[in-house]
């Protein structure tokens, strides 16, 4: 290699993820979901987010190596727990990065609705995108095979019909996540009207992103505008499974709009997987309430407690289900 050619690749080496994380993930989805379970349908999703914070924030302070949360609860000012440059675990140097929210779908929790989750990614220090100030994004996400046919300056239609075409489908067979909300009104209306078969979550675009993602789920697309830190935890999952996913800063009100000017932050820029979250990434999720990604509600029976968790990493995807002695804490 010559001297031009090592520089060359120095400057495309990214930090590695550290091995030996995947039962500190699956730890930390998990015990943050029984923490949460208590709490489901009792009408205080603060509760169950507050107790899922405690139990996750426990989890990831058994980690061998240093971790930097770039996605957490909020500034340390309002969020006392897993707030954003928190550290994590043991070490001098950060050696990864992650993004934490352990209540995916608050209010479907708190109704004890279904779809309620707890979600963690991991990437290597210095590897994950953060939003700054950015509170919401526009996002298509699909799976390999439909990679190229995604555009996020494109009309809805001209997306929907090229997705449907690499897919092998027509457009009436396509079914597109798209959560229930009044900006997304015209969009469904516009899907809707191309024979799409358009399901509308009250809430939960990451699971709506992996369910794109992943082939054989029955959801071929996912649309729409939701939060950037949904956004950039859903990216490590699409990217481990070499999905498409393209996002752009979309403020939904004036203060959010001010303060992403001020940070230089575009709003016409597209950012990819690969914007998001650079080298190996992991993600992790643990039903709370059930019926999403496959996964059941936590149970409690005899003394123990199972729950249903996933671990996406680089190429695989798998489901867990854990049986464990009920704690003193628990
Ligand atoms: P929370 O659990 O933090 O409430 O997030 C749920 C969620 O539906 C996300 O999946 C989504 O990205 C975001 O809220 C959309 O935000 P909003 O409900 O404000 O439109």
């Amino acid at each position: 290699m010559t001297l031009v050619e090592e520089a060359g690749a120095a400057a495309r080496a990214v930090p590695q993820l550290p091995k030996r994380l995947e039962p500190l993930a699956i730890a930390a989805v998990r015990n943050a979901a029984m923490a949460a379970f208590v709490w489901a349908g009792r009408g205080d999703g603060k509760a169950a987010d507050g107790a899922a914070t405690e139990a996750m924030r426990e989890a990831l302070g058994h980690a061998h190596v240093l971790g930097n949360v770039v996605i957490g609860e909020g500034e340390k000012d309002n969020a006392p727990m897993l707030y954003n440059g928190e550290k994590v675990g043991e070490g001098d140097d950060v050696s990864f990065d992650i993004a934490v929210d352990p209540v995916e779908g608050t209010d479907l929790c708190a109704a004890g609705q279904a779809g309620a989750l707890t979600t963690i990614a991991f990437a290597g220090a210095g590897n994950m995108w953060s939003p700054g100030p950015a509170l919401y994004m526009d996002k298509l996400v699909v799976e390999a095979a439909a990679r190229d046919a995604i555009d996020l300056r494109d009309e809805p239609e001209r997306v929907l019909k090229r997705v449907s075409a690499a897919l092998g489908k027509r457009p009436r067979d396509m079914v597109v996540v798209v959560l229930d909300k009044p900006r997304h009104v015209e969009l469904i209306t516009r899907l809707r009207a191309c024979g799409a078969r358009v399901q509308t979550p009250t809430a939960g675009d990451v699971a709506g992103a992996l369910l794109a993602a992943l082939p054989g789920t029955g959801v071929d697309l996912l649309m729409g505008c939701g939060g950037t830190p949904e956004g950039a935890m859903a990216a490590c999952a699409v990217k481990c499974v070499g999905g498409g996913m393209q996002t752009r800063l979309a403020p939904q009100r004036e203060p959010e709009a001010e303060a992403i000017a001020a940070a230089g932050l575009s709003t016409t820029e597209i950012l990819e997987v690969e914007d998001l979250v650079k080298g190996d990434a992991m993600f992790a999720a643990t039903a709370i309430t059930g019926g999403t990604l496959g996964l059941n509600a936590p149970r409690r029976s005899g003394g123990w407690n199972l729950t249903h968790s996933l671990i996406v990493r680089p190429g695989s995807v798998r489901r867990i289900v854990e049986s464990r002695p009920v704690t003193d804490q628990e």
